[in-house]
């Protein structure tokens, strides 16, 4: 274990701390109580406090941050069922072909060498070409993009000047691609969105930025560390890996497994109670801010046996690694479509591949949110 939230799950389920931003929390980190908080009509999100407010301009923040994360019913229900048709399980199985077809051009190059970084040959790479050809973005921006979303999803890490500058270059583009599409529409989401902004379906232009954002921010950054953190477990427990070999039947339920054992987030952005409620022999009073610690909460003793072990024959564990609730993740579908792809096509590339510093644990990105590891050199 090595997360922020780690020594504090032991001290029960629901607790009380400050954040080190000074903001005062209540931070649940049992199973249990995260599945009923999470589904809860009076959990809710408060008017987000994102980073480096005090010298964010309204505009920028407005055209940022109108997105279905950040909103409550009935904007959130309305914002996100424009999307929800582009996410179904059939749209999303249809783009398998082309994550394959990917998969292999990005193999195809890491075979060229001997010792690669997995992060930077493979797993960032698969996931933003995915989610930028879903959206419409062409491929000359994409290293751009790359850029700018990492500070954005990392945006504590970074100084004010440096957010300010990532988010209105995004937003110019973003801007310029509307431009552009409106013009000349493809069969692309961003396509979809405009008409319908354009249509009567009440999506106001800041929605339409925002929702763009979000997409970009929540379709990759995670999808890496799945990819990554699953790989790395993979090769830590080389008779679970030997085992999905043998038995290649076994990878979606491996890719659960791996999504409960070392997951993309360390916790949900926050959300506020809008009335007093009572759990697990505590009360939450109403305009508290409530954490949700999503990995000590898949670790959870009292719901999973032998829990810090990883085990891909596991029956479903019904891990809360995609959240639950009305916020449940819109990609989950997608997001395990490439997982299953991606493992599954690198170790058939590569059966022998191991870690390139087996004494090593690789570097994590710090902070409270992301569970990202920041490169795992691999030898081929
Ligand atoms: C929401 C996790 C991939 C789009 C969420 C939430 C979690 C999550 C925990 C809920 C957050 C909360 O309650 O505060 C993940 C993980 C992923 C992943 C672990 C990869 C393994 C994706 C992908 C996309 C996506 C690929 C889109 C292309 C979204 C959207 C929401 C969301 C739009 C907001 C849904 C709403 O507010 O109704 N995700 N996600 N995610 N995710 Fe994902």
């Amino acid at each position: 274990r090595h997360w922020g939230f780690e020594d504090l799950a032991a001290k029960g389920p629901v607790q009380r701390l400050t954040l080190f931003t000074g903001v005062p929390v209540c931070l649940i980190t049992g199973y249990a109580e995260t599945r009923e908080l999470l589904a809860h009509p009076d959990v809710v999100r408060s008017p987000l406090d994102g980073p480096h407010r005090d010298t964010m301009m309204d505009d920028l923040i407005n055209r940022t941050e109108r997105h279905m994360l950040g909103a409550n019913p009935p904007d959130h229900t309305r914002l996100r069922k424009l999307v929800t048709a582009a996410f179904t399980r059939r749209r999303i199985d249809a783009l398998e072909p082309r994550i394959r077809e990917i998969a292999t051009g990005l193999l195809d190059q890491m075979a060229a060498g001997d010792r690669v970084d997995l992060v930077n040959a493979y797993s960032y790479p698969l996931p933003i070409t995915v989610i930028c050809e879903l959206i419409g973005i062409p491929p000359v921006r994409r290293e751009d993009f790359r850029q700018w979303s990492s500070v954005f999803v990392n945006a504590t890490m970074h100084t004010a000047e440096e957010y300010i500058e990532a988010t209105t270059l995004m937003l110019d583009f973003v801007h310029e691609l509307i431009v552009q599409k409106q013009q000349a529409p493809t069969d692309d989401l961003l396509s979809g969105l405009i008409a319908a902004r354009d249509g009567g379906d009440r999506l106001s232009e800041d929605e339409l930025t925002s929702m763009i954002f979000l997409l970009l921010a929540a379709g990759h950054e995670t999808t890496v560390s799945l990819i990554t953190n699953g790989v790395h477990a993979l090769l830590r427990h080389p008779d679970q890996l030997e085992l999905l070999k043998a038995e290649p039947d076994r990878l979606p339920a491996a890719v659960e497994e791996l999504l409960r054992y070392d997951g993309p987030l360390q916790a949900a952005i926050p959300y506020i109670a809008q009335a007093p409620i009572d759990i697990a022999g505590s009360r939450i009073e109403a305009g508290e801010v409530i954490v949700f610690a999503l990995l000590p909460a898949n670790r959870d003793p009292r719901k999973v046996e032998r829990p810090d072990e990883l085990d891909i024959t596991r029956p479903d564990s019904a891990h809360l690694a995609f959240g639950h609730g009305i916020h449940h993740c819109l990609g989950a579908p997608l997001a395990r479509l490439e997982g299953r792809i991606a493992l599954g096509m690198l170790f058939e590339r590569f059966p022998d591949l191991r870690l390139a510093e087996p004494e090593r644990d690789p570097v994590r990105t710090p902070g409270l949110l992301m569970n990202a590891i920041r490169e795992l050199p691999v030898q081929l």
